[in-house]
């Protein structure tokens, strides 16, 4: 009996071990969906127009992304393929690592995996997260990555972010404050906050957010394509579990029922 319940704590385990806790500077929460096709389709594109000229996703294909996004093959390579790739090839970027090495003091790490390695909260964040800082060689700075050798090749949707002062809500003990009267949220002036200088990207600050959500969504599928899958399989397991259980207990029960 103690056996199985060994057993079964230790197929839930992997479950519990997502429950531990990161450190590190505050992110900005983001809800992903990995069933919703056209956010992940909106994130290959940004990814494959701003991103891969430094960056690859080297252990993916581009056929395989096509295939699970439902992008037709001719519309991918026309669309979202520029280093002259074919559509079974692996997602390179152009850069050679030594060059970048050299241009950026640091090579631009390979993305396929970096959803699993950083958290989508943190890519979420740190995309969101450059401000201007003339101190630094690209003119900019991150909040979440401070010093950071990558620019902010987002720029021109996001639009200047630079520190600034802006009205914020007031919390108290974790608790956003609310005017007892009115309702309204109570708020005050704050100044080291990140603030985006109005109609100096094409997007506005929503519309931003949204697309940086498209694309940590596509980064979250590359990082485990089978992750979709692989819970599917996952809660077939655990019920087995449980309905295998209670046949050995009763098995158990059966086989010692003359031995007492
Ligand atoms: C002009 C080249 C360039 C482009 C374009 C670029 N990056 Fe980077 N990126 C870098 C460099 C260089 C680093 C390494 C920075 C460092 O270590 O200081 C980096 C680092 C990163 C990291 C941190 C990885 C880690 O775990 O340390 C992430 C995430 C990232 N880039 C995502 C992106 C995404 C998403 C895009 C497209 C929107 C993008 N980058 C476009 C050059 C680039």
């Amino acid at each position: 009996m103690k056996k199985l319940f060994a057993v079964l704590i230790l197929a839930v385990m992997p479950a519990l071990t997502f429950a531990a806790s990161e450190h590190g500077p505050e992110l900005d929460k983001v809800d992903i969906d990995l069933t919703d096709k056209a956010a992940m389709q909106d994130g290959a594109r940004t990814f494959a127009n701003y991103c891969m000229g430094c960056h690859g996703a080297k252990f993916q294909r581009y056929e395989r992304v096509a295939d699970d996004l439902g992008i037709p093959h001719e519309l991918m390579l026309e669309k979202l393929v520029f280093t002259g790739a074919k559509i079974g090839d692996h997602m390179n970027t152009g850069m050679q690592a030594a060059d970048a090495k050299v241009w950026f003091g640091a090579a631009p790490p390979d993305l396929t995996l970096v959803a699993r390695v950083r958290g989508t909260d943190w890519l979420y964040s740190y995309l969101r997260g450059f401000y201007e800082d003339p101190a630094r060689p690209w003119g900019v700075n991150n909040k979440i990555f401070p010093n950071v050798g990558m620019p902010n090749v987002l720029v021109g949707l996001q639009g200047r972010q630079v520190v600034g002062c802006k009205q914020i809500q007031t919390v108290v003990d974790g608790k956003k404050q609310f005017d007892p009267l009115t309702g309204a949220p109570l708020t005050h002036e704050a100044c080291d906050q990140l603030t985006i200088v109005p109609k100096s990207g094409t997007l506005n600050e929503e519309q931003f957010d949204e697309k940086v959500k498209n694309l940590v969504t596509f980064l979250a599928y590359s990082a485990n394509p089978v992750k979709l899958e692989s819970q599917r399989i996952g809660t077939y397991v655990l019920l087995y579990l449980a309905f295998f259980f209670v046949f050995a207990y009763l098995l158990k029960r059966e086989y010692w029922k003359d031995v007492h």
